[in-house]
């Protein structure tokens, strides 16, 4: 019997990881742990929300005490780190929101993991979710590799890349038992419509116009959220202490390119003449320093754990957005901030 915190378990991929683990391992207790901010989802969840080995934790992870009594109360064997702030856009308006949530929350969780499991890692797990984007922006050529410097240029890269340096400090200075991935961009069902593949759907259903930021020229490395779920599972359980893996797809689109596809696939669905929506397409003023390419060598996780993308990005975005118009409501919830009175409806009798 192992009992994990997954915290973040309420958003995008966090809440892909607590269906897998729920799901996957019966004899697992899994303790969901999430602030519920604009991005936490209880709806996401709604299939697993009743199984005996699920349990959802209303909280906050910069809230040290409340993480200290947690641990007291749970008694994990394993973390495994998802919450954070998590779009670029508002770490550019408000970058200190991202230093609490990403950097003093894990070290929060951190403190609290060294001081309950007390020098005895035997059988534990810090497992923290990270991103490429720690290693900031590539030329025309070349992949980040476990081994690419730091360089991250957002104030949302440079909390992660701070909260990646936190927890090898403390691999390296207490022994904690502690792996780190670092993906590259997800897509998928329950993705938020603030980043760039949910909001140009649920736009061009809409016939509004699809923003994209300078010319469309930046590059992004795609991976189904489904596929990440199944390297955490796979990292969480066989990597070592101490270790590094990059996730990704070899899936590289310039924007204006994968919005253009997104437009032809719906035309098709929506039955609209071929050419209709790209007509939405709407160039914007770019984001402050915007990178201008990412792509990941993920060579190390499929040598070493034997992990590759399950599909491929044709079937994943057809699935996605064959998703996004069969949950109208979700959507509908989501954007209205409706599925924060879900919480208060579910919750608050038991
Ligand atoms: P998300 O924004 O959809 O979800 C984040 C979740 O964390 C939400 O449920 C939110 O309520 C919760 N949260 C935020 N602040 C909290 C706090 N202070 N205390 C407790 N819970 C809090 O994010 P996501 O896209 O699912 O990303 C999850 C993780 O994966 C993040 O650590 C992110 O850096 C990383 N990541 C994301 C991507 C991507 O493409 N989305 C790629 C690589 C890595
Ligand atoms: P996003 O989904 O925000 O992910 P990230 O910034 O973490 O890679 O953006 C993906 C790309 O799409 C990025 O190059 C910025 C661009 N983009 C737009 O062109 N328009 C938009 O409205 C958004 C949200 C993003």
């Amino acid at each position: 019997m192992k009992k994990i915190i997954i915290t973040g378990g309420a958003g995008f991929i966090g809440s892909h990881v607590v269906r897998r683990f729920v799901t996957t391992y019966p004899g697992y207790q899994i303790v969901n742990l999430d602030k519920l901010t604009y991005a936490g989802n209880l709806e996401n969840l709604r299939d697993i929300e009743h199984n005996s080995n699920y349990k959802f934790v209303k909280g906050d992870i910069v809230d040290a005490a409340f993480i200290d009594e947690l641990f007291k109360n749970e008694k994990p064997d394993a973390v495994i780190h998802l919450a954070a702030e998590s779009h670029v856009d508002r770490s550019i308006t408000n970058p200190l929101e991202f230093v609490m949530t990403n950097v003093i929350g894990t070290v929060n969780l951190l403190n609290a993991a060294k001081k309950y499991w007390a020098g005895n890692y035997e059988n534990t797990r810090f497992y923290h979710v990270s991103t490429d984007e720690v290693y900031g922006t590539l030329g025309e050529t070349g992949m980040f590799t476990e081994e690419t410097a730091y360089d991250p240029h957002s104030p949302y890269s440079a909390s992660k890349a701070s909260s990646d340096h936190f927890v090898r400090a403390y691999q390296d200075t207490y022994g904690l038992n502690a792996v780190i991935s670092n993906c590259s961009n997800n897509y998928g069902s329950y993705h938020f419509p603030e980043k760039l593949i949910p909001l140009s759907i649920h736009n061009i259903k809409q016939s509004k116009p699809i923003p994209v930021y300078g010319k469309g020229e930046n590059v992004r490395d795609w991976l189904w959220v489904e596929d990440h779920a199944r390297a955490i599972d796979v990292i969480f359980h066989k990597a070592k202490s101490g270790t590094t893996y990059n996730i990704g797809g070899h899936n590289e689109w310039k924007n204006i390119d994968l919005i253009r596809l997104l437009c032809s696939i719906l035309d098709k669905k929506l039955g609209r003449p071929e050419g209709e929506s790209a007509k939405l397409i709407t160039f914007v003023t770019d984001r402050a320093g915007h990178d201008l390419r990412y792509a990941i060598d993920a060579t190390k996780l499929k040598e070493e754990l034997g992990w590759t993308p399950s599909i491929t990005f044709e079937q994943g975005l057809e699935k996605t957005v064959d998703w996004y118009l069969a949950n109208q409501e979700w959507l509908d919830h989501v954007t209205s901030g409706q599925y924060q009175q879900y919480y208060e409806g579910q919750y608050t009798n038991r």
